[in-house]
């Protein structure tokens, strides 16, 4: 099969284009003929070799998968051979054929395109498990969901419009993006306010949005460089759902702040979790948010779409922070 691979860590330009044994299908497994896969940040950094895959995942790059069912592994009930369904990976979406646990395949509604479902597993997961169960957010808090545009952010907002109708959304963004944050919010009709973080320190920003009160919660990808702000803009009894540490790892901590705030602070990583902690999410996903898919009432935002063997100028777009929702590779056409 025709795959991204890399002999080294590094770059963009360490990924090439080549060819790459069909992967086996074990028990309790399907294999997924890829139509489209998406890029997530967890890429890069796998890509630069920081973030290997769990034992027995491929190697491959690639969280996401969207296709038909290719084959049905033993054991495995419930699914049929083209079949249009989505999934979550361990890796090896960037490839023609990729292997998932079958309790991590969906089946694609009608209304989604292969490129739209590419999108939905890894970013929408994270966005659900960390606004929602992690974090608790209720409908009529107060949310602020960092890095606006980017694509665990707007999944975010659009979970908040079905799941969290009132509650008031403030997203923080680079200067160029905020103008797009705000046009997001008024179509999905969000209680919203758009942050400029390069112009105002969005911490007093966000006070000055609640009144002195503070956010509930506060979905966090940049980590220690953030985590004073972050404390400083949540509300007593505020939660921060931590998934990232782009901005450092390490940080100083107020514990003062957190004791008598009432402060909890929750960090999670989705990819390593166990198979059944995941087969439990995204039935609970499915649960919850599918429905609001299948009706329409959301839709990935997808920036660009590229071919499969254009994955390196794909990254090099997500690492010069300029897209505006999702990157999408084509696998087949
Ligand atoms: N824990 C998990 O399970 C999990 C799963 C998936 C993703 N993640 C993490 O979630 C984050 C978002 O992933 P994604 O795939 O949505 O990536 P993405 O589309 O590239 O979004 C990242 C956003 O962060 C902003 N950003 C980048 N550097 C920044 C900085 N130094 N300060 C403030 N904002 C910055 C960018 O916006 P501007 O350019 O406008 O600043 C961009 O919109 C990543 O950190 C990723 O590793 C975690």
């Amino acid at each position: 099969m025709k795959a991204i691979l890399q002999d080294a860590f590094g770059g963009p330009e360490v990924l090439r284009f080549g060819e790459a044994p069909a992967p086996p299908v074990g028990p309790g497994r399907v294999s997924i003929r890829v139509g489209a896969t998406s890029v997530n940040r967890p890429d890069i950094v796998q890509r630069q070799g920081n973030y290997p895959p769990p034992p027995g995942e491929s190697p491959i790059l690639g969280l996401d998968a969207a296709g038909t069912i290719e084959e049905v592994g033993a054991g495995v009930t419930g699914f049929a051979r083209g079949e249009r369904v989505f999934a979550l990976l361990g890796g090896g979406g960037y490839a023609e054929l990729a292997v998932a646990h079958a309790g991590h395949v969906l089946k694609t509604p009608k209304s989604l395109s292969v490129e739209q479902a590419a999108c939905i597993p890894e970013t929408y997961l994270t966005a659900y498990m960390n606004v929602f169960g992690n974090a608790r957010l209720a409908d009529g808090e107060t949310v602020l969901l960092h890095g606006g545009g980017g694509g665990v952010t707007t999944a975010a907002m659009q979970l908040c419009k079905v799941l969290a109708p009132r509650a008031r959304v403030l997203v923080t963004a680079s200067t160029g993006k905020v103008e797009r944050v705000a046009a997001l919010a008024a179509e999905l009709g969000l209680d919203c306010a758009a942050i400029d973080y390069k112009r105002e320190d969005f911490a007093d920003a966000v006070l000055r949005h609640t009144d002195k009160r503070g956010a509930d919660v506060i979905l966090d990808h940049i980590g220690g460089a953030y985590l004073a702000q972050n404390l400083k803009a949540l509300a007593v009894g505020g939660r921060l759902a931590l998934i990232g540490v782009m901005g450092g790892r390490k940080a100083e901590i107020d514990l003062a702040r957190v004791l008598v705030q009432r402060i909890a602070i929750v960090g999670s990583v989705l990819r390593p979790r166990p198979v059944d902690e995941k087969t439990a999410l995204i039935r609970r996903f499915e649960r919850d948010v599918l429905a609001h898919f299948a009706a329409g009432r959301i839709a990935p935002l997808i920036h660009r779409v590229y071919p499969l063997a254009q994955a390196a100028e794909a990254h090099r777009a997500m690492e010069a922070g300029e897209h505006f929702g999702k990157l999408v590779l084509e696998v087949a056409a």
